[in-house]
């Protein structure tokens, strides 16, 4: 991962070819930066790749190959310059049933091509209502990064995106985003003996929101969803990031 804040587009499953080739002829060579990092749709990512944008694909399989029909390996993504991938997103954990153990070996088999991993946590609303929050942080973080050693940390991310914030256009202050931020640092410190390790902030992050949130100081970039499909909200995002 690059030292600078870093802006990830998860444009989940949008777009078609056709609004694909419109957008990436709009943002031709303009938002060309190693700190922005594209997740299209997979069967869209030798476009971004051929016009040398940084890509990242938005899951993986826990095998190199195989009988898996459907299935995606990091082995193949990493064949092809695909340089990142998002784990544990809260819609892979609610729509096809991902537990913390598959997604730990989804961040092992990853790590192991040298993909840069973006491991998705966070809360649902009825519990951080049950001020459950920092428990199921833990839990995500001590179960999805078992035996994960030090040095593999280097490569990962995490991305604290509350589920009740994806999608919806609420976001916490900056203030519990920072609380939650040195709690998930200390998390890793702790368990892992790992210094500091990047956290980035996701959920309704938009154009009006960015120059708020970009003001926490210890978050290391931004995860963005639907305002990533809309080319002059995501331009205006970027140049609050990478100034
Ligand atoms: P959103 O999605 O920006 O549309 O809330 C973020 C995400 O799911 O990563």
């Amino acid at each position: 991962m690059e030292n600078k804040r870093v802006v990830i587009a998860n444009m989940k499953m949008n777009m078609t070819f056709s609004e694909i080739e419109e957008y990436l002829k709009i943002i031709n060579n303009e938002i060309r930066s190693p700190q922005v990092i594209f997740c299209p749709t997979a069967i869209y990512t030798s476009y971004f790749l051929k016009q040398k944008y940084r890509v990242g694909l938005q899951n993986v399989f826990i095998y190199d190959k195989g009988a898996y029909t459907g299935e995606v390996s990091s082995y193949q993504a990493a064949s092809m310059g695909i340089q990142y991938v998002i784990i544990g997103h809260s819609e892979r954990r609610i729509h096809f049933k991902e537990t913390d153990s598959l997604i730990n070996k989804k961040v092992h088999e990853a790590v192991k091509h040298k993909l840069g991993v973006i491991l998705c946590i966070g809360e649902t609303i009825e519990e951080r209502n049950l001020l459950k929050t920092d428990r199921v942080l833990k839990r995500q973080i001590l179960n999805c990064l078992n035996e994960i050693e030090p040095e593999m940390l280097d490569n990962i991310v995490i991305a604290y995106e509350p589920i009740w914030s994806i999608g919806t256009g609420l976001v916490p202050t900056n203030r519990e985003i920072q609380t939650t931020v040195d709690y998930i640092k200390l998390l890793v410190k702790e368990y892992r003996n790992y210094d500091d390790i990047k956290v980035i902030y996701g959920g309704s992050v938009d154009d009006k929101n960015i120059k708020t949130l970009n003001s926490i100081d210890n978050i290391f970039g931004f995860l963005v969803g639907s305002a990533s499909l809309n080319i002059d909200k995501f331009r205006k995002i970027i140049a609050e990031v990478i100034k």
